[in-house]
């Protein structure tokens, strides 16, 4: 797998709507007093700092640990009909990540959702094309046999339950049986639940990168393969 340093947005993320309705929708939803409260927070959290990012690599050798099945927990591929579950209180995304997803899945990327009791409570992504990480501002090109597991969401009510693990090898078994050898996923290092998801899937670090960012400018990027062997402590 390649990744190039890179500033471009994800070729499925819809335009955002302009700016009067989308101040409106925030005021209809979180109020003044929500919107100024989250605001310091929010833009020191997305907009300036360091960050560290761990990239992870499972090499499907042999057949994949199980979870015992939970009793009300269905974990299958997302569809289009699916959509409309995450305008549900508990399971709630923007219309814009709605409508992101919605291209996603024109565009032949797949997604496995997490139902419990049929409420959507997670969701994770899987690709074997070139993706963007807005985020991180990379690129990320996974080789022809290989698959790369990306944007991996439990909604807050049903953290802790063994969701997100389970939908990390509900991921790994579709790409296995897709003939990949090796999955790589990006993680950020100080993600302590999705790291130890990770290992408990079977997944090693294979680089680190790091970078400090204003807004969308990164600078003092390093990436580095780790060395062969290294733990997942
Ligand atoms: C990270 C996230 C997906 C974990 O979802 P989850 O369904 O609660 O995770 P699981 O219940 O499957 O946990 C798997 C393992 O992770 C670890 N873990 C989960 N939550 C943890 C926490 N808050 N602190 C420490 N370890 C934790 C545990 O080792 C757990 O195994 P255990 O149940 O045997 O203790 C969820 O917290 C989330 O959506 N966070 C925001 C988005 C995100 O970070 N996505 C991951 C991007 S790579």
């Amino acid at each position: 797998m390649q990744i190039n340093w890179c500033s471009s947005v994800p070729a499925t993320v819809p335009p955002p709507a302009a700016r009067s309705a989308r101040l409106r929708t925030l005021l209809r939803r979180e109020g003044l007093s929500g919107i100024l409260l989250s605001l310091p927070s929010k833009i020191a959290t997305d907009s300036f700092g360091a960050a560290r990012v761990m990239v992870l690599e499972n090499k499907l050798t042999g057949p994949l640990g199980m979870i015992p099945a939970e009793p009300n927990l269905v974990i299958r591929q997302m569809d289009e009909s699916d959509l409309q579950r995450f305008r549900e209180p508990e399971s709630f995304l923007k219309e814009r990540r709605i409508a992101d997803f919605a291209a996603r899945l024109k565009s032949g990327r797949r997604c496995f959702l997490a139902l419990a009791a049929g409420r959507a409570c997670g969701y994770g992504w899987l690709s074997r094309q070139t993706e963007i990480d807005a985020r991180c501002g990379i690129e990320i090109l996974p080789g022809e046999d290989e698959g790369y597991i990306y944007d991996g969401f439990v909604f807050p009510a049903f953290r802790r339950r063994g969701v997100y693990a389970r939908l990390l090898f509900a991921r790994l078994d579709w790409l296995q049986r897709e003939g990949c050898q090796r999955v790589y996923s990006i993680v950020f290092s100080n993600n302590v639940p999705a790291l130890n998801a990770h290992w408990q899937a079977g997944f090693r670090p294979y680089g680190q990168m790091s970078y400090s960012k204003i807004f969308n400018l990164r600078w003092r990027r390093k990436y580095a393969l780790c060395p062969p062997g290294a733990g997942s402590q």
